[in-house]
């Protein structure tokens, strides 16, 4: 470097020697560095908390795509397509020979499906797609756990032991966490750089303790505990609405009910706030009220109300009843969300605000005070708001090309750096004995396993 420097004018007959003298002590110096490298410090290229050669600066290879590359687990088929073949045994169906020709039963947590048939369908199908899928483990990002655990909630669902079936959610979250955990590429980042979708509250929750450090893919943190979830780590996705798109002309002429409101009369927990407004707004005669669980009638009651109110009324509580809010927003009725502590899918990018009324449920629980609200909101307002949810609602909608599949992939993506972050941090970490919960990374309790000592 400092020969560059040195003012032009030399005299000729030194240039020769001076830049052979360069040549030699630049090779030199490679010739050190890679003895160097080879002999003294090894473990700069091949960590052993790690299987690939990592280097110590990680980048993006330049002429490869930028895309998050993702290992899709090629799981026992008891956790995947066995679990629809469980499913019909328990309803009287057969036995199947070739379990993947089955059908995945449709019902609202049918993410889980949407998110496996993706990444199942040939790259060149997946245009758009923030991700890609690779079939090497060593060459992935992340590592997609596709088991069906929504759906194994249900197996049995109604149909106690006698079924036959013989079938145990339980059996199942153990199973295949004990599978997990023989994984090498599980055990190596100690599931951080994993994407498990648990979407109904109840899935894997018996060993959610185990897949905590997983990217989860929940409807809602309801039922996690402080160490378990976090919105830096997790994403929020929508459960798949069942109700078909309003397409009709949009404004208040088709639209004569002021509020729409579905109530589940056998709820257990979540239902109090629901059972005053119930109270509230059953004497109300541009409200309209009706009961129901999920069930072919139901939805057509729903789809026709959905359709034909201004308003549709969501309160706190289950996953079913947030399926209601994305049913909503597919049939541009204006969701009234009276429910604190609500997660909602793709906030980074979706002002709920812009199509939505919130409302605190003490104030929403004032006699009168809502329906007097939403009576004064202008129709010009109301048209407003139904463009806004027409432009999002692809996002909800997992069918859509462009739709809830791609805007997961792409939330997933977001979290790449940060695992990279919090698995070069967690290695390096001494254990420290604290009561207080740790939260400068994620908050945890000091469970961790020590990697790298
Ligand atoms: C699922 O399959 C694996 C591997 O075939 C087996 O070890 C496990 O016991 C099975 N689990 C259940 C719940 O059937
Ligand atoms: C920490 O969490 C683990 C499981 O994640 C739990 O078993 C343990 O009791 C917790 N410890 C404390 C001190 O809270
Ligand atoms: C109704 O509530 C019961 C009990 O909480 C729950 O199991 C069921 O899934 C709910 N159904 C709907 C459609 O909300
Ligand atoms: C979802 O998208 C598909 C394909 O664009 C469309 O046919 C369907 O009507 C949409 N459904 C909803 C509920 O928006
Ligand atoms: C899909 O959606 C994303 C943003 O949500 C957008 O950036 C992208 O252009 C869309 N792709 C297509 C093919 O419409």
């Amino acid at each position: 470097m400092k020969e560059r420097l040195k003012p032009k004018i030399r005299k000729p007959r030194n240039l020769f020697s001076e830049s052979k003298k360069v040549t030699v002590s630049l090779l030199s110096v490679f010739l050190l560095f890679i003895i160097v490298n080879t002999f003294f410090y090894p473990s700069f290229y091949s960590d052993s908390g790690s299987i690939r050669r990592n280097p110590v600066v990680s980048r993006e290879n330049p002429g490869k795509s930028h895309k998050t590359r993702v290992y899709m687990y090629d799981l026992p088929t008891n956790f995947t397509y066995g679990l629809i073949e469980q499913h019909g045994v328990a309803r009287g169906g057969e036995k199947s020979d070739d379990v993947t020709g089955l059908k995945y039963p449709g019902h609202q947590h049918m993410h889980e499906w949407y998110l496996f048939s993706d990444l199942n369908r040939p790259e060149n199908e997946r245009v758009g797609s923030p991700i890609v899928r690779v079939l090497d483990p060593a060459e992935a990002d992340l590592f997609y756990v596709s088991a069906f655990s929504s759906l194994s909630l249900i197996v049995n669902s109604g149909r106690p032991g006698k079924s036959g079936s013989g079938y145990s959610d339980d059996d199942m979250e153990e199973s295949l966490v004990g599978w997990l955990e023989n994984q090498e590429w599980w055990r190596r980042n100690n599931g951080r750089d994993h994407v498990i979708v648990a979407e109904d509250p109840n899935a894997l929750k018996r060993v959610m303790d185990r897949v905590k450090n997983a990217v989860l893919l929940v409807a809602d943190f309801g039922r996690l505990t402080a160490d378990q979830r976090s919105l830096v780590k997790d994403v929020i996705i929508p459960c798949s609405g069942r109700i078909d798109a309003y397409e009709g002309e949009l404004g208040v002429k088709k639209r004569n009910t002021l509020l729409f409101f579905m109530r589940n009369r056998s709820r257990k927990d979540g239902g109090r706030v629901q059972d005053l407004l119930f109270k509230l707004l059953e004497k109300e005669d541009d409200v309209v009220i009706k009961h129901g669980t999920q069930s072919g009638e139901n939805r057509r009651v729903a789809k026709q109300w959905m359709h034909t109110s201004k308003f549709c009324l969501h309160t706190d509580g289950d996953a079913s009843s947030g399926c209601r809010l994305f049913d909503s927003i597919a049939s541009l009725c204006i969701p009234v969300i009276v429910s604190d502590g609500i997660e909602l899918p793709f906030e980074d990018v979706i002002d709920y605000r812009k199509f939505s009324v919130f409302l605190r449920s003490d104030v929403a629980l004032k006699p009168g005070f809502l329906v007097k609200k939403l009576r004064k909101v202008k129709p010009e307002k109301i048209l407003k708001y139904q463009m806004a949810m027409k432009e999002v609602r692809r996002y909800f909608n997992y069918t859509h090309p462009n739709g809830s599949v791609n805007e997961i992939w792409r939330q997933v993506t977001q979290k790449v750096p940060l695992i990279k972050l919090m698995i070069n941090r967690e290695k390096r970490m001494i254990k420290r004995e604290s009561i207080e919960p740790q939260c400068s990374c994620l908050c945890s309790n000091q469970t961790r396993i020590i990697h790298g000592v």
